[in-house]
């Protein structure tokens, strides 16, 4: 199971290098079994989510070879069926992108519902509108899995009700191999959207418009192998920006594009941090006390609802009174109750929480309820005063590779310990 144990109050100082992408990669390892040639992929991130993701498409014969920690060679000719069922896929969300992918190609899919963090109800209606206006039939088998098929996939034109980055992923690789030409209104704008576009495009797809709120498809009856570099990780690039505000340290968060970080450097700024940005890499200084400001998540480019957590850890620290409101999910302020316990003084009001600064947190014992709000809340751990234990890091360990380590060498003191005696053994040592 394993714990993390930290002591909080040292400034975070150094240099961090950002993975690839976790969303990037989950869609795109799905979109890599509608080839039968070879695909190459390289800023694998090594997350237990990936990891999962690559288990599910060798449950279905697909050969994967791990040439290195951060790199996969993929055979998809070997593949033999087209059922995805087992206890690991349950619990990610991406699962589902497999329905997308597989429908696509082999015009059937069988596939168990999506998992993932509960941060809301997070529906699929938008997944099913779009799969249904491409031709597909779905329905509900008994288990749970989710049976889409179809005898041809054509093109038509999608609004979908919501912006939905999984459901924009989803229909763009079945409509990538449809007959004729399908449009995505209102469709997400994301990074990582852009990133598996890219790499259909390098697979022989025909999409425009990723990035807007308007893709445009024209199906292929075929697509090729190829090879690829994932993008790095906007959400791991900004965890470690408000670990530098938080900490009042001073890193430079390398292997990033600054310009998927513009939402997050603006805040900063707002809250007093020293913003430095190169064509690779942003350095956040913070080195007096944080100040207060209103941060709202909306889809991109707006503030991400994944560093929603972490801003509001930060804020929780701040000078004055802060106003976070949620707009994307109706469950994300899960973690405010063990922040509480820390000593932060945060109170939710339906989407919104008003946080009143206070000057330090207190160390506890605290559990991560999801990825975001446990990597948050390690933040709040390494700037409490005295020892925490973070329980449930699984959850953390999901979408984020190596996070004690990284922490550590920028002077964290953190460790991954799975029994009382090296938790002791550690408390000994930072005492
Ligand atoms: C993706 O989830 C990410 N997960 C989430 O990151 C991220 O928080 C989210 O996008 C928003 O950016 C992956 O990429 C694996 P949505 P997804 O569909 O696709 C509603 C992380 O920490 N909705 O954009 O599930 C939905 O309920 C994770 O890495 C419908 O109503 O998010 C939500 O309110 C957490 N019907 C809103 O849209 C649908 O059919 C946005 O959801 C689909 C979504």
């Amino acid at each position: 199971m394993g714990k993390y144990v930290i002591k909080g109050g040292n400034p975070l100082v150094g240099e961090v290098e950002i993975g690839g992408a976790k969303n990037a990669a989950l869609a795109i390892l799905a979109a890599a079994i509608m080839t039968d040639d070879v695909v190459f992929i390289e800023n694998m991130p090594d997350e237990a989510d990936t990891n999962v993701m690559l288990q599910a498409i060798e449950s279905i014969g697909a050969i994967v070879e791990r040439p290195s920690r951060h790199s996969v060679r993929i055979h998809p000719s070997h593949i033999t069926g087209y059922t995805i069922d087992n206890d690991y896929i349950r619990k990610i969300r991406a699962s589902y992108y497999l329905l997308g992918s597989l429908l696509g190609k082999y015009k059937k899919a069988r596939v168990v519902p999506p998992g993932g963090c509960t941060i809301g109800l997070r529906p699929i209606d938008q997944h099913i509108k779009g799969f249904t206006a491409l031709g597909a039939e779905l329905h509900n088998e008994e288990g749970g899995i989710i049976d889409a098929r179809a005898d041809k996939l054509e093109g038509n034109h999608i609004y979908l009700d919501v912006v939905s980055v999984g459901a924009t992923i989803n229909i763009m690789m079945a409509a990538s191999m449809a007959e004729g030409k399908t449009i995505i209104e209102n469709a997400a704008k994301e990074p990582h959207v852009v990133d598996l576009a890219n790499f259909l495009n390098s697979m022989g797809a025909d999409i425009k418009g990723a990035g807007t709120d308007v893709v445009k498809i024209n199906g292929v009856k075929k697509l090729h192998g190829t090879e690829y570099t994932i993008i790095p990780d906007q959400i791991e690039a900004g965890t470690f920006m408000v670990a530098a505000a938080a900490t009042k340290g001073d890193i430079t968060i390398k292997n990033v594009i600054p310009k998927h970080l513009e939402s997050i450097s603006a805040k900063l700024v707002e809250m007093g941090c020293q913003i430095h940005e190169s064509d690779d890499a942003v350095r956040v200084v913070a080195t007096k006390r944080l100040q207060n400001t209103h941060v709202k998540t909306l889809p991109y480019p707006g503030f991400p609802t994944d560093m929603q957590p972490q801003m509001t850890v930060a804020l929780g620290l701040a000078s004055g009174i802060s106003i976070v409101t949620e707009s994307i999910f109706e469950n994300r302020f899960k973690y405010v109750n063990e922040l509480t316990r820390m000593g932060a003084c945060i109170k939710v009001e339906g989407s919104s929480a008003i946080v009143e600064g206070v000057d330090k947190y207190t160390g506890a014992t605290i559990s991560a309820p999801d990825l975001r709000a446990g990597a948050a809340l390690v933040i709040a751990a390494l700037t409490a005063e005295g020892f925490s234990t973070v329980e449930d890091i699984m959850y953390i360990e999901r979408g984020y590779e190596d996070f004690d380590k990284k922490l550590r060498d920028l002077g964290g003191h953190i460790e991954k310990v799975d029994s009382e005696y090296d938790a002791t053994k550690f408390k000994l040592k930072n005492a």
